[in-house]
């Protein structure tokens, strides 16, 4: 299929709110995204560049959240972007918008100096996007979330030769309500 060739991409703004539930309901099939987004996007500490939407004929087609995140490994902390949700609405799939707004938060991460990008699930996508499994570099999931679906990049080459350790959220994200994200 051709891709969009109006394609923007551009930080979220409160006038999106009401379609961009939209978009994570039909890509996600409930509520909770929509609701968390809305904590995160409130919360003062997250830069509006983490919330990213694609727009073509000026109507959302797709959104990728990150937030900030840790990993952590005894004593030793390390930034990390976790991208929280990713979403392209089913009929405009395979047309490329997923991989621009994954581009755009792999740009964001370097221009903010993170090491990695932490995903988790679609991991055929992600891989094409030059992901590895997180279980390589011995990151892990906390609690006892399924490891094997957990990835990684590192944002510089070698940049995590020397980090391991496990995903930490930032305290306003409640572990109960990211479960219910990463396991559906
Ligand atoms: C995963 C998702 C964001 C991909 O969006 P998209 O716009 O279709 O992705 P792209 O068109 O940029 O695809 C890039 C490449 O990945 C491939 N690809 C996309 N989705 C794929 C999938 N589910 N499985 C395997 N390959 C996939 C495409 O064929 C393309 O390959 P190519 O470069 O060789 O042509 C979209 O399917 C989606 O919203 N899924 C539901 C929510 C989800 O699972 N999000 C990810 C976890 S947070």
């Amino acid at each position: 299929m051709n891709s969009l060739q109006d394609l923007v991409i551009r930080p979220e703004l409160k006038s999106d709110a009401a379609a961009l539930e939209k978009v994570i309901c039909q890509c996600y099939g409930n509520n909770l995204q929509s609701s968390l987004l809305s904590t995160l996007t409130k919360n003062a500490g997250l830069k509006r560049s983490l919330s990213l939407i694609a727009l073509s004929g000026n109507e959302p087609k797709g959104h990728i959240l990150l937030c900030p995140g840790y990993l952590r490994a005894g004593t030793d902390i390390y930034r990390t972007l976790i991208l929280v949700m990713l979403s392209v609405l089913p009929e405009f799939r395979k047309r490329g918008i997923g991989s621009r707004l994954l581009a755009a938060g792999i740009d964001e991460a370097r221009a903010d100096k993170y090491g990695s990008i932490i995903a988790y699930g679609a991991a055929d996508f992600f891989r094409k996007a030059g992901f590895v499994a997180a279980e390589d570099y011995n990151i892990r999931w906390p609690g006892s979330q399924d490891n094997s679906k957990l990835q990684v990049l590192e944002i510089e080459s070698r940049s995590l030769d020397q980090v391991n350790g496990i995903v930490e959220f930032p305290e306003f994200l409640s572990a109960e309500s990211l479960k219910k994200i990463f396991t559906g």
